[in-house]
């Protein structure tokens, strides 16, 4: 069994009712179901949220020291967590793929969202795309990375 860690940071917890006309009706429940469904066989689908910046860097200490594929959709703490963008490198450093997710198009709205402190220690960033963003981040960290891209 491949289990994937697919963590959210603050507010996360309150899809469904948050600003549904940005983030959609669905709630977390209803996202960790569609990613199950959409997994391939043999890989589970691990899906946390916290508010806590402490406890999301302490899932990407359990990833780096499992080896456990990682799909981070930071939220707010995309935009200036340094202490996160720390933590999210060990996990690419060591050579596990961590992809970036956001629902929205950060770079469509607010100016203080268009830059990511995360982006850039991150094996790659999906945007834009709503739940999908996370199916499609899935795809990406289960699929063999092309040679001379790691
Ligand atoms: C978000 C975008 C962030 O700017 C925002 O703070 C969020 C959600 C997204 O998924 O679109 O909380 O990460």
């Amino acid at each position: 069994m491949t289990r994937v860690l697919v963590l959210n940071g603050p507010n996360l917890g309150r899809l469904g009712s948050r600003e549904p006309d940005v983030y959609g009706s669905g709630n977390l429940d209803d996202l960790r179901v569609m990613l199950q469904a959409s997994a391939p066989e043999g890989v589970s689908i691990d899906l946390r949220q916290t508010n806590d910046e402490g406890e999301l860097i302490g899932w990407l200490y359990e990833a780096t020291d499992g080896s456990i594929p990682v799909v981070l959709n930071p939220a707010a703490f995309t935009h200036y967590s340094y202490a996160l963008r720390d933590a999210a490198a060990l996990v690419t450093k060591a050579g596990i793929p961590l992809v970036e997710v956001h629902i929205s198009n950060p770079h469509a709205r607010e100016t203080f969202r268009h830059s990511s402190v995360i982006s850039a220690v991150a094996t790659g960033v999906i945007a834009g795309f709503g739940f999908d963003s996370y199916r499609l981040a899935l795809d990406a960290v289960l699929r063999p990375r092309p040679a001379g891209t790691e």
